[in-house]
C-alpha cells in the first residue's frame, strides 16, 4: 500500500448516476463513510440514496464536497455546473469522460486539444484533481476488486499534478481493490480516455504499466 501524508476517512460523491452510486458502494465496502449528492437538494435524493447506496448519506453538494475525498461523477456536459468554490484546494477525482459517439459532440472539448480532464482543472481552478476511475466500466467497479497481492489483481491507472492528491488517490484506489499506477501528470490522462487501448481493456499492473509506457514513447515521437 502507498504511503500519503492525507488520510481520507470520509468520501463525497458528486453524482448519484451509474458512476456514482456504484463508486459509493464501493467505497462502503472499504470501509469509507461516504456522502452522496446531486444537483438537486438532499431531501430530492434521500430515497434514492436509502434504496441505492444504503449506508451512505444523501447530502447537498456542499456537505459531499466537504469531504476528505472529491468524486466527481457527473455528465462531463454538465461539468460548467459544478461550483469551483466547493472544490477549492479538495482533492478530487475525476471519472468523467468525453465520448463524442456517447455524449455528442461539445465545443469546449472538440475546439480545445488538451485532455478533457485539463479543461475541466482549469474550470475548477484550485482543486487538486486527479482522473481515474473513467477507464473502468460502472458494473465492473464493484465485481472485479481483488485484496492487495492477489495474482492478476486488476490496475487502474491515475494522473494528476498534485503529488499527495495523487498519494491520497491511489491508496483509495488500493483499498477499492484496484493496482493504482501513476501515469503521470495530469495531461498523462491521455493515455486512458475513450478510444485507448487502456480504455478498451482490464489489464493487470504490469500490463498497464506497459501500455503507459508505450503510449508516452509515442507521445513524444
Ligand atoms: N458508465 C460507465 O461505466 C462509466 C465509467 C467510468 C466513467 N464514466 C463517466 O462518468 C460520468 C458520469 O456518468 P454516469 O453514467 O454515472 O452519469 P449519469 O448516470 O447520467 O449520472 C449523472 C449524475 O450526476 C448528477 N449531476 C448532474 N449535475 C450535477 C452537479 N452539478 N453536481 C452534482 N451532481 C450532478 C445527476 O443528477 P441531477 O441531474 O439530478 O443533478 C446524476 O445523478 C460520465 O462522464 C461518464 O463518461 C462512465
Amino acid at each position: 500500500m502507498m504511503n500519503t501524508d492525507h488520510a481520507i476517512g470520509t468520501v463525497g460523491v458528486l453524482g448519484a448516476g451509474r458512476v456514482g452510486t456504484a463508486v459509493a458502494r464501493q467505497a462502503m465496502r472499504a470501509g469509507y463513510e461516504v456522502k452522496i449528492a446531486t444537483g438537486k437538494p438532499a431531501a430530492e435524493i434521500a430515497l434514492l440514496a436509502e434504496i441505492v447506496t444504503p449506508g451512505a448519506s444523501a447530502v447537498d453538494a456542499i456537505d459531499a464536497a466537504a469531504a476528505d475525498l472529491i468524486i466527481v461523477a457527473v455528465p462531463l456536459h454538465k461539468y460548467r455546473t459544478l461550483r469551483p468554490e466547493l472544490l477549492k484546494d479538495k482533492i478530487a477525482i475525476d471519472v468523467m469522460n468525453y465520448w463524442a459517439p456517447i455524449d455528442g459532440e461539445i465545443d469546449d472539448f472538440e475546439a480545445d486539444p488538451r485532455t478533457s480532464s485539463e479543461v475541466v482543472q482549469e474550470f475548477l481552478g484550485r482543486s487538486r484533481l486527479v482522473k481515474s476511475l473513467n477507464h473502468i466500466g460502472y458494473h465492473e467497479l464493484e465485481e472485479d476488486g481483488r485484496p492487495p497481492g492477489t495474482p492478476d489483481r486488476r490496475a487502474l491507472a491515475l494522473a494528476g499534478d498534485d503529488p499527495a492528491a495523487k498519494a491520497a488517490v491511489a491508496d483509495f484506489i488500493d483499498r477499492l481493490g484496484y493496482d493504482p499506477i501513476d501515469a503521470g501528470p495530469l495531461p498523462a490522462g491521455r493515455a486512458f480516455q475513450p478510444g485507448t487501448p487502456i480504455f478498451n481493456g482490464s489489464h493487470t499492473a504490469d500490463e498497464l504499466t506497459a501500455l503507459l509506457e508505450t503510449s508516452n514513447a509515442t507521445a513524444s515521437l
